[in-house]
């Protein structure tokens, strides 16, 4: 059984969320869509990387955020920290390798 204390959960565009949850003790983690990959019914396109990266630049609280390794990415994000991590994709019936950026604020 899997209990949950203080647990909300919201479904709303993440520009509203941001703004709604951002305090000095606020941890966002952040997974959006793939750069290139619209394989969700929402994705993202580059203008929307460009906000997140205006938007996290002046958030009171900590992020983190992972995306895949893609130069249009490393361009947006190049204010933040950028660690490049080498991982094993294995949904598919093949494991495949693939290089995901994890871009933080602190
Ligand atoms: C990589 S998935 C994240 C999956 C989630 N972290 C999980 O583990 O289940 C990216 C998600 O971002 C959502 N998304 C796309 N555009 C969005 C937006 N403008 N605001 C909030 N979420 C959005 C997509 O619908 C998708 O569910």
């Amino acid at each position: 059984m899997i209990k949950f204390a203080n647990v909300r959960i919201e479904n709303l565009p993440w520009q509203e969320l941001v703004k709604r949850y951002d305090r000095l003790d606020t941890f966002f983690y952040s997974d959006p869509p793939y750069h290139g990959h619209p394989d969700y019914k929402h994705n993202l396109v580059l203008e929307d990387y460009i906000e997140m990266a205006r938007i996290l630049s002046s958030i009171n609280g900590k992020f983190i955020l992972s995306i895949n390794d893609h130069p249009d990415m490393r361009k947006v994000f190049k204010g933040f920290q950028i660690q490049e991590v080498s991982l094993m994709y294995s949904l598919g019936k093949k494991a495949t390798k693939a290089n995901e950026l994890i871009i933080r604020n602190f």
